[in-house]
């Protein structure tokens, strides 16, 4: 006869997750928790989620049609994250599987984060460190890893989305200017909260002096900055991608770069996770960081509680309170 452990509902969890997000399912659901780590492809998560009635993914998970349909009886996919892009949202929709993800609680450490890049790369702080790690500071000089000043100059946000806002709202102590453009204007009052003024895409790319990338990668925006959009950047722009790699063709980023057109980049995350353009990482006047931008132990740890806690609702038949979809079939 099964134990009653074994009777509960099986919950996969893609990842060891930090915090005790996991002890929300006891006694309530079975976690089986895959210790393996790096990239997985679509084969290794069908093998992983076969059986499972939830799924505690992250963002490097990729969940497709072929996934999906060898898991036919999975009811949710909880992403440790707050970007979806690794999930393909119509194929659950048509299966009647929900997705849920985790706002809100990552905006604040993504805008520090990318704060981080922007001011590293405006004043070089890591070849600064380099070079004094190489013994190569002799004495001060005058000229020495000359930086961008950012007082007076354009802010330009490309997704004035939650992360996209908390950028913004640290910009005024800086005293840099505040463009943006999404698709969808902000009401008036908001803009005018924000201190940021709308400007289609083309011009805030001529016209901004430092550009950050907070919109959702998806299949208008892939590319979005491609070679043609890059060389309306005004010379000597700095770029900043907190968002996803895949909204910037990378190898017309490595020339912009090579060339000095771009001044310099700070980049979290990559077009082809993990592995980089080829070039990239020659560049000295780019900053490069493994896609940590929500990775303050508080933050990661308040993710998993919450995907954690979305994926047991679902299997317990409540509605999550962080959903994506909620998985209707386009049929209903
Ligand atoms: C991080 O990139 C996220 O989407 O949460």
């Amino acid at each position: 006869m099964a134990s009653r452990t074994e009777s509960l509902p099986l919950i996969v969890v893609t990842s060891e997750l930090p915090g005790d997000a996991l002890s929300l399912l006891d006694g309530r659901a079975r976690a089986r928790v895959r210790k393996a780590r790096g990239a997985r492809s679509e084969e290794d998560m069908a093998r992983a989620l076969r059986g499972a009635q939830g799924a505690v993914t992250l963002l490097s998970d990729p969940v497709s049609e072929a996934v999906l349909d060898a898991c036919p009886g999975l009811k949710v996919v909880s992403n440790v994250a707050v970007g979806v892009d690794n999930i393909n949202l119509a194929a659950c929709a048509e299966r009647g599987v929900i997705v849920a993800h985790t706002p809100d609680v990552l905006t604040e450490a993504c805008a520090d984060l990318t704060w981080a890049l922007l001011l590293g790369a405006a004043r070089r702080i890591v070849e600064g460190d380099r070079f004094v790690r190489a013994g190569k500071f002799k004495g001060w000089r005058v000229d020495l890893l000359l930086g961008a000043d950012l007082r007076g100059k354009t802010l330009g946000i490309v997704g004035m989305g939650r992360i996209g806002q908390a950028v913004a709202r640290r910009a005024a102590p800086f005293g840099l200017r505040v463009a943006y453009t999404q698709r969808t204007r902000l009401a008036p009052s908001r803009e005018s909260a924000l201190g940021a003024r709308f400007a289609p895409l083309d011009e805030l790319l001529c016209t901004s002096d430092v550009v950050s990338l907070h919109c959702a990668l998806t299949a208008e925006t892939r590319h979005l900055l491609d070679r043609d959009r890059l060389a309306l950047l005004r010379s000597g722009p700095l770029l900043i991608n907190t968002g996803r790699g895949a909204l910037v063709d990378e190898g017309a980023l490595v020339e912009a770069l090579r060339s000095g057109r771009l001044f310099a980049a700070g980049l979290d995350v990559y077009e082809r996770e993990p592995a980089l353009a080829p070039g990239l990482k020659d560049l000295p006047n780019v900053i490069l960081l493994p896609h940590i931008g929500s990775a303050s132990r508080e933050t990661r740890e308040e993710m998993a509680r919450m995907a954690v806690a979305d994926c047991l609702a679902v299997i317990e038949g409540r509605t999550p309170e962080h959903a994506v979809s909620l998985g209707v079939r386009s049929e209903e």
